[in-house]
């Protein structure tokens, strides 16, 4: 009997790549996609831990579940309420014990489980909890993905060794796994022929990737964006997430020498103050950080980066933070998120003395939100007038109009025909606003 399932998707873009293939695994079992939570048989709350308020948000959503989850019963139905993701992973008990109306809690590493814990979640009171870290590869035991519009996720590695203090991922997500290339390479055709014609690879330390090669040794990730390149059918690689240390001469060559690979790079510092960076673990300097930057565009010339940072770490003074503001100077940033210091249970830092009130927090964050929105509206305004190819991926809100996403990541309207969805188109750009542009098709290549 069909059935319907909702996924309600928190965190990042490793989130949606497994709610992605959690669906897929579920697709055999005769579950299709709900459009609004109110009509589904299963619900899955894939969760982020990442910082305070994203833990948060998962128990009013549990709540709004368990009000559903009783109209339901009331009316002779069932509700299967799943929570998968990573604060599940860190906290699987705890919500086991506070919210019993939950039938399933599932970590990032046993979703190719799901189709065995529903059956035993159907059963009148079982209840599951699996967040292991099995022994077999998860990956081994997915069907092929279904390819959602022209631009497709692709995990290339997953976990994390580095072990920044402030971050849950190492504990969560775990160590670090690289899939093997030619299991990469199978699921990028089958993507590509069903329609995506963009992959970003995916992984918590992407660039950190060092799988299996069909030769027998082993890739980086430089050798494995060369491979995919090769593809028929493939016309834009990227990959997130990076850390600089892992950044090696391979991957800053392929900049230079892979068309596909798109001339954007979202590169996390966290902070411009040497002090800071060895307090937060990142192995790093601010110079080796910059000195990186130029490598990069001295390969690939317009090449636009963007960052994570990290405002109120424990033990940041005024001076550390006008550090972290000279950085975002010295590099120019074409996008950039700052976030407020979230003390996560059972990190490093989150035990250090001196946290920065939070109040300091606030204005801190508030002077790096007008520097960085000051430098991603420069870097829009700067596209007047240029041409580029622009992925149509999207309808716009009016009648004609298609959005689409530039080389850079921008946010691209143009009046087109709806027949153009999902291809790339050279436009002209002609207006600028700070987050997005506006283009017209240059006729000759239209
Ligand atoms: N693997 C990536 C992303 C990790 S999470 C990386 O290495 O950068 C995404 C971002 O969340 C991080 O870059 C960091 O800026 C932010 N973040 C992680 N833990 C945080 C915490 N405890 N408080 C505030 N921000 C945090
Ligand atoms: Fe977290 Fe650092 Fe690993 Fe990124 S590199 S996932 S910030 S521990
Ligand atoms: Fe959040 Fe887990 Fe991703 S904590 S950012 S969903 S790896």
């Amino acid at each position: 009997m069909p059935k319907k399932l909702f996924i309600r998707t928190y965190g990042c873009q490793m989130n949606v790549y497994d709610s992605a293939r959690m669906a897929d695994v579920l697709a055999p079992l005769g579950y299709h996609a709900a459009q609004e939570v109110d009509e589904a048989d299963m619900v899955i709350v894939n969760t982020c831990h990442i910082r305070e308020h994203a833990s948060e948000k998962v128990f009013s959503e549990l709540g709004r579940l368990r009000d559903l989850k009783a109209a339901r019963a009331a009316a002779g139905q069932g509700l299967i309420i799943a929570v998968a993701g990573c604060v599940a992973q860190a906290e699987g008990k705890e919500i086991m014990a506070r919210a019993p109306y939950v039938d399933i809690v599932l970590g990032p590493q046993t979703y190719h489980r799901l189709p065995e814990m529903v059956a035993r979640a159907s059963r009148a009171g079982g209840r599951v909890l699996d967040t292991d870290f099995p022994a077999e590869a998860k990956f081994d035991h997915l069907p092929e993905p279904t390819a959602q519009g022209p631009s497709a996720f692709l995990s290339v590695q997953e976990g994390c060794d580095k072990f920044c203090t402030f971050c849950v991922v190492p504990y969560t997500r775990g160590a670090e796994y690289s899939r093997p290339a030619a299991a990469i390479l199978a699921e990028a055709r089958a993507l590509i022929a069903g329609g995506a014609c963009e992959i970003t690879l995916l992984g918590q330390n992407v660039n950190g990737y060092h799988g299996d090669s069909p030769d027998g040794g082993h890739w980086g990730l430089g050798r494995l964006i060369r491979a995919l390149a090769e593809l028929p059918g493939l016309a834009r690689l990227r990959y997130t997430t990076s850390h600089p240390r892992d950044l090696d001469d391979d991957l800053i060559a392929a900049h230079g020498e892979v068309p596909q690979l798109m001339p954007f790079l979202h590169l996390p510092v966290q902070s411009g103050s040497d002090r800071i960076l060895a307090a937060m673990n990142r192995q790093h300097t601010a110079a080796e950080y910059l000195r990186l930057v130029e490598r990069l565009r001295a390969a690939r010339p317009d090449l636009a980066l963007s960052s994570d940072f990290i405002v109120g770490f424990p033990g940041e003074s005024d001076r550390d933070f006008e550090d972290s503001l000279a950085l975002v100077r010295a590099v120019g940033f074409a996008q950039s998120y700052s976030f407020k210091y979230s003390p996560r249970p059972g990190t490093p830092a989150a035990a250090l003395e001196q946290q920065v009130p939070d109040a300091v927090k606030e204005e801190r964050l508030a002077a790096f939100h007008a520097l960085i929105g000051e430098q991603s509206a420069a870097f829009n305004r700067a596209c007047l007038g240029r041409s580029f190819d622009v992925l149509l991926e999207r309808p716009g809100r009016r009648d004609g109009q298609l959005i689409g996403r530039s080389p850079y990541m921008q946010s691209v309207f143009v009046e087109a025909p709806a027949a153009m969805l999902n291809t790339v188109r050279r436009l002209r750009i002609t207006d600028t606003h700070p987050n997005s542009l506006a283009g017209t098709l240059i006729e000759s290549e239209a």
